[in-house]
């Protein structure tokens, strides 16, 4: 059952975590008592840990796998406005990549920030598919080729677009993965309406986190359609019954750095 620990020497009675909890769940502190979930509550916590990070004495431990509490350094994290302005500013798709492999350790890295994106009543329905291998990269391309095949003189309304992609693909330029030595896919339970979003918002985390650590990615938008919608694809790639694709994102390490930032259109911004 979950539930608070609570160290009454640190304990300060301050009452924050009764208002930092999400679903309001713990009755704060009096004189004789220390913060408390009543028994009858407890099943509603959703377990998003804030009772804990915003404890300022550290009294307070969540019992959800206590052992694995990460310590957060004074001053870790902080990163100055316009560092964070050049840094998201000169994010950018990237399609071409040296053929050298992200090592799987920097990936679980990249990933495993990506774990503290926000997902709907912090339901972390996320799960990932890593196609590591880049033969097997290239495979879901024409995978993604025969898909376009299947829309050529449809009613779908990339049917005119895909003979564009086809042609160049079939005479040896890769249009659909870029070269890209790896892939990622999210999928997410079927079924879960939120789940989309959380997912999009993972791998928004990837994609911000990517260039930090020196990996280049571009949002796989042909892979993606054609995973949602030709079912030998989600087969080839395993995606468990119940599950579904979310979206996928090829990346590798960049061929070339970056110099400059490109213009974008002007904000569009209604105040009310
Ligand atoms: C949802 C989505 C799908 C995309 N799919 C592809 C794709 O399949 N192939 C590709 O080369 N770029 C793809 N892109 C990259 C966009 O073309 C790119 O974000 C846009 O041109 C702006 O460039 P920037 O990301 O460098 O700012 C996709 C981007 C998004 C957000």
């Amino acid at each position: 059952m979950t539930t608070i620990l609570i160290d009454q020497d640190l304990c300060t009675r301050c009452g924050i975590c009764s208002n930092a909890c999400t679903m309001g769940l713990i009755d704060p502190a009096d004189e004789n008592t220390l913060p408390k979930i009543p028994d009858a509550k407890a099943g509603m916590c959703i377990h998003c840990g804030h009772c804990e990070v915003f404890c300022p004495s550290q009294a307070l431990l969540l019992n959800d796998r206590p052992d694995e509490k990460l310590h957060l350094p004074a001053g870790a994290g902080t990163i100055a406005p316009d560092a964070m302005g050049y840094y998201l500013r000169k994010r950018r798709s990237v399609r071409r990549f040296k053929k050298d492999p992200v090592p799987k350790e920097k990936i679980l890295e990249l990933l495993d920030i990506a774990r503290y994106a926000a997902s709907g009543g912090n339901g972390q329905p996320v799960k990932w598919i890593v196609v590591h291998d880049p033969e097997r990269v290239k495979k879901i391309a024409g995978l993604t080729i025969e898909w376009m095949k299947t829309l050529v003189n449809s009613t779908h309304p990339m049917s005119g677009y895909v003979p564009m992609l086809i042609k160049p693909f079939e005479a040896g330029y890769d249009v659909i993965c870029r070269g890209a030595p790896h892939l990622l896919f999210a999928h997410i339970p079927e079924g879960n309406p939120i789940a989309q979003t959380d997912a999009i918002i993972a791998l928004t985390h990837f994609d911000i986190a990517a260039p930090a650590f020196g990996v280049g990615t571009c949002w796989a938008g042909f892979v993606a359609m054609a995973t949602m919608s030709y079912e030998p694809l989600p087969k080839e790639l395993g995606i468990p019954a119940g599950r579904k694709t979310a979206y996928a994102m090829m990346f590798g390490h960049p061929q070339y750095k970056i110099y400059g930032i490109p213009r974008r259109k002007p904000l569009d911004v209604t105040w009310q």
